[in-house]
């Protein structure tokens, strides 16, 4: 069964609150929501491996710790997700990035797919599927048997908030893929909106509306 991680760091929970508020304007919510990327991806890394490895320092030599397990690939869903890519890149620079176009019928609630390039050796890589919302799980869902279909079996998914549907769609289509969040909401609302949530954020990254 996949694990929930909620990062409730006074940082993040602060900057959350700001990007909730709907009289935060595009700018704001976007230089907010790359601070909580980079902040997130610091304890979503926490447990990749590192191994010893020799160097030496102006003074000696010495055993130093160092990555050491499987490249990283970064799949934002599209596109709310490319505004979590910065602030992972800044702090795992060598990652690659795959994109995956997915848009949320308004009626339906059902993913649609039109867009996907993934990096050639994906199924090589530990993947951070990153997306804001985690709303009924449609979309991530899709998205991680998307990239499993083409071989990839190393998933985490990273979500800004989360509604409890979408968290048990996951577990229950993907128990391999553990979750990190910066927030539990409530529930949806009648049109799948995360309660109380934040809104549209793609509309809100790019100023759509
Ligand atoms: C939003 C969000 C997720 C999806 C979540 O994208 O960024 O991808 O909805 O909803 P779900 O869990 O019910 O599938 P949207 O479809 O609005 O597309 P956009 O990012 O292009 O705005
Ligand atoms: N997509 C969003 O952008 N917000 C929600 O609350 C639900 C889906």
């Amino acid at each position: 069964m996949s694990k929930v991680h909620v990062f409730d760091h006074p940082l993040i929970q602060h900057k959350l609150s700001i990007m909730r508020d709907k009289n935060t304007g595009n700018k704001q919510f976007r230089e907010l929501l790359d601070e909580i990327a980079m902040l997130m991806v610091y304890e979503v890394a926490r447990d990749l491996p590192t191994e010893d490895v020799e160097i030496e320092t102006p003074i000696c030599k010495t055993t130093v710790k160092m990555l050491s397990g499987k490249p990283i690939g970064i799949i934002p869903i599209l596109r709310a997700g490319l505004g979590m890519v910065d602030g992972i890149i800044n702090l795992i620079p060598n990652a690659k990035v795959g994109h995956i176009g997915l848009y949320r019928d308004p009626e339906t609630l059902q993913p649609v797919e039109y867009y996907c390039k993934l990096p050639v050796d994906a199924e090589q890589r530990e993947l951070f599927v990153v997306d804001p919302m985690l709303a009924t799980g449609g979309s991530a869902s899709a998205a991680i048997q998307f990239i499993k279909d083409r071989g990839c079996h190393n998933i985490r998914l990273v979500n800004l908030i989360a509604a409890p549907e979408g968290v048990q769609r996951i577990q229950r289509d993907h128990p391999d893929v553990n979750i990190y969040v910066a927030a539990m909401d409530e529930k949806l609302n009648d049109h799948g909106y995360i309660i109380p949530g934040l809104g549209d954020a793609g509309d809100r990254l790019f100023g759509t509306k």
